[in-house]
């Protein structure tokens, strides 16, 4: 059977089936095994509303009544903020035991989100001073200081275990003249956070997160004048920039012991799928995993951060012209980083787990949770009533799981609008009706 227990009633033996909240809140790599002494702890600290566990795979809850203190906390929670998700969510399987839904404690849920912002501020703090030493001892001409950028990369590494979502928005919200040196820390935790969500090893998670921390580590070897310019560069200007790849390879190459997957991604960076790229104009396949990876990364936090020439868009914005520019990104990758990220553009068409087809209306406040139209049945390959849904940060009631072609589904891209979906079956009047 299973069980909803809070976090910090987890004992070693125990067997996890699920964390509740997003994938993003909880510290593990894995959803599903048995408790270890050494993750006790994690657990307990962890972000997140609750933890399922499996009785007959492992060591049974003390006492039940630690299940109606939980229950699935974030159904009671989704309810109160969205009464629409709760319409499409699955009911539960047989073998799931549902307790009485009570929130947690008024006070334990705020104390633990401002611990994390303590945390993630105290990270990207220690951070900021490691690269300025790190930037100064590039532009002197001195190797890179290898014990103290990996402890860096080892202490994101533990803060996007812990909770990525903090950790993001705080490097988002930069300030203009710490860009140079948040910017590095920034693509280290995006790749961090993605490379995890491809299901990478805890090493290879490391290196990408090494790759993202130095990769623009050339931009030394450039004039700040040029790099803060607020107009367009001339063509010698542009050249210079060009150039910064090739000599933060050159840089890294003096340090022993860099991964080769970070040398890759400061050479390939800004390479494009299709060939358009610089330094070397290589294209598709030619370019690693990491370096298409490091591509993405590195445009999305330039374009959520705030420079001296222009002002910070919004992730909702940033994706959504990200996906438009095709050819520059790769869109399985992007896509990758979209689901990583919990955000999706808006006004595109997507496939959802359960075989239905919607179009992304906006994202929520906390730039996760799309709310989409569902208005196409795969199943039965026609049109159904539309229904906005919205969903859970666990994807517990649906989930995108590919961007969608609508001349696949015989669909026009006008077909696609949300007010041509609506018009179809009588106008706003029906979409006031159904709430
Ligand atoms: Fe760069």
């Amino acid at each position: 059977m299973l069980h909803s227990i809070p976090p910090s009633s987890v004992k070693v033996g125990m067997y996890v089936t699920k964390f509740g909240g997003t994938w993003l809140d909880h510290p593990f790599w894995f959803s599903r095994f048995v408790v270890k002494p050494k993750d006790v702890m994690r657990i307990n600290e962890a972000s997140i509303p609750y933890v399922v566990i499996d009785d007959e795979r492992g060591v049974r809850p003390e006492s039940p009544a630690v299940e109606e203190q939980t229950g699935p906390v974030a159904d009671s929670a989704t309810a109160s903020e969205n009464p629409e998700a709760v319409k499409v969510r699955p009911k539960p399987s047989s073998g799931f035991q549902i307790a009485k839904p009570v929130r947690r404690g008024p006070v334990f849920e705020p104390a633990r989100r401002e611990n994390d912002r303590e945390r993630a501020r105290n990270i990207v703090d220690g951070s900021l001073a490691t690269m300025k030493r790190t930037l100064s001892d590039v532009r002197l001409g001195r190797a890179v200081r290898l014990v103290e950028v990996t402890e860096l990369v080892d202490g994101i590494v533990g803060m996007v275990e812990r909770s990525p979502r903090t950790l993001l928005e705080i490097l988002r919200l930069k300030k203009k003249d710490e860009y140079t040196y948040l910017h590095s820390v920034a693509v280290c935790s995006l790749m961090v956070n993605v490379a995890r969500h491809l299901g990478r090893s805890e090493a290879e998670v490391r290196d990408y997160g090494m790759a993202g921390l130095l990769h623009d580590i050339g931009k030394m070897g450039v004039d700040e004048e040029i790099l803060n310019k607020p107009g367009s560069l001339s063509e010698a200007e542009y050249e210079r920039v060009r150039q910064h790849p090739k000599y933060g390879h050159e840089l890294l190459l003096k340090t022993a012991n860099i991964p080769e997957l970070a040398l890759d991604v400061c050479l390939h960076h800004h390479e494009r799928v299709d060939g358009k790229g610089y330094p070397h104009k290589l294209s598709g396949d030619d370019l690693s995993e990491a370096a298409r990876l490091g591509a993405i990364c590195d445009v999305y936090d330039a374009l959520t951060s705030d420079r001296t020439y222009k002002s910070a868009w919004t992730p909702v914005e940033t994706v959504t012209a990200m996906w438009r520019w095709h050819g520059q990104f790769d869109r399985d990758l992007l896509f990758a980083f979209m689901q990583a990220m919990g955000i999706f553009p808006t006004g595109i068409l997507v496939e959802l787990r359960s075989r239905q087809l919607g179009v992304v209306l906006e994202n929520g406040k906390r730039n996760s949770r799309p709310r989409i139209l569902i208005f196409h049945a795969l199943g039965r390959a026609k049109r159904v009533p539309p229904v906005e849904i919205e969903l859970d940060d666990d994807f517990a009631n649906d989930a995108i799981v590919a961007i969608a072609d609508p001349e696949k589904f015989g669909l026009t891209i006008e077909e696609c609008r949300p007010d041509a979906i609506w018009n179809e079956w009588g106008g706003l009047d029906v979409k006031q009706a159904s709430g």
